[in-house]
């Protein structure tokens, strides 16, 4: 088996290459969807949303530079245009969404979205020992799950 710098199976990497950059243009969607929201957002519950989705842009931002990082660590180019984002995007687009509780429910189905991709990428890198890709993957899926928990329980507020 031919193997690259990193020890790792080229061909299989290849293949993560093009899921990682999948990710990335759905992240680069999600972070835009947040992005509208933070700006739309209306009501009486403004101020605390407005500062929340700032914070998950933030962290989204973030995560967007790992995925790139990562990519050209394995080996890879990573996708930059809008073209090439659109093109790969499986999330719904929200548009100028600004009631809170549709907002809220547009982060909980792209994050439920993403964590697809994510489980997809964890299970090819699992198999070739990819390591740094698996708990990349890991630590993105177990903290989204937790902001899903939160989104959703705050969905809940009228129980
Ligand atoms: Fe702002």
């Amino acid at each position: 088996m031919k193997t690259n710098i990193l020890g790792l199976p080229v061909k299989e990497s290849e293949l993560i290459v093009s899921e990682l950059n999948i990710l990335l243009s759905n992240f680069q969607v999600y972070y835009q969807n947040l992005r509208g929201i933070h700006w739309n957002i209306r009501g009486k519950r403004f101020f605390d949303l407005h500062v929340k989705f700032e914070e998950l842009y933030t962290d989204a931002q973030i995560k967007i530079d790992l995925i790139a990082e990562r990519v050209l660590t394995v080996g890879g180019t990573p996708l930059h245009t809008f073209e090439d984002y659109i093109k790969n995007n499986q999330l719904v687009v929200g548009k100028n969404v600004s009631n809170d509780e549709k907002a809220v429910h547009l982060i909980v189905t792209s994050l439920s979205h993403l964590l697809k991709l994510e489980r997809k990428i964890l299970n090819k890198s699992g198999e070739i020992n990819d390591e740094g890709t698996n708990s990349m993957m890991s630590d993105f899926i177990s903290e989204q799950e937790k902001t899903i928990w939160m989104m959703q329980a705050w969905l809940e507020e009228t129980l």
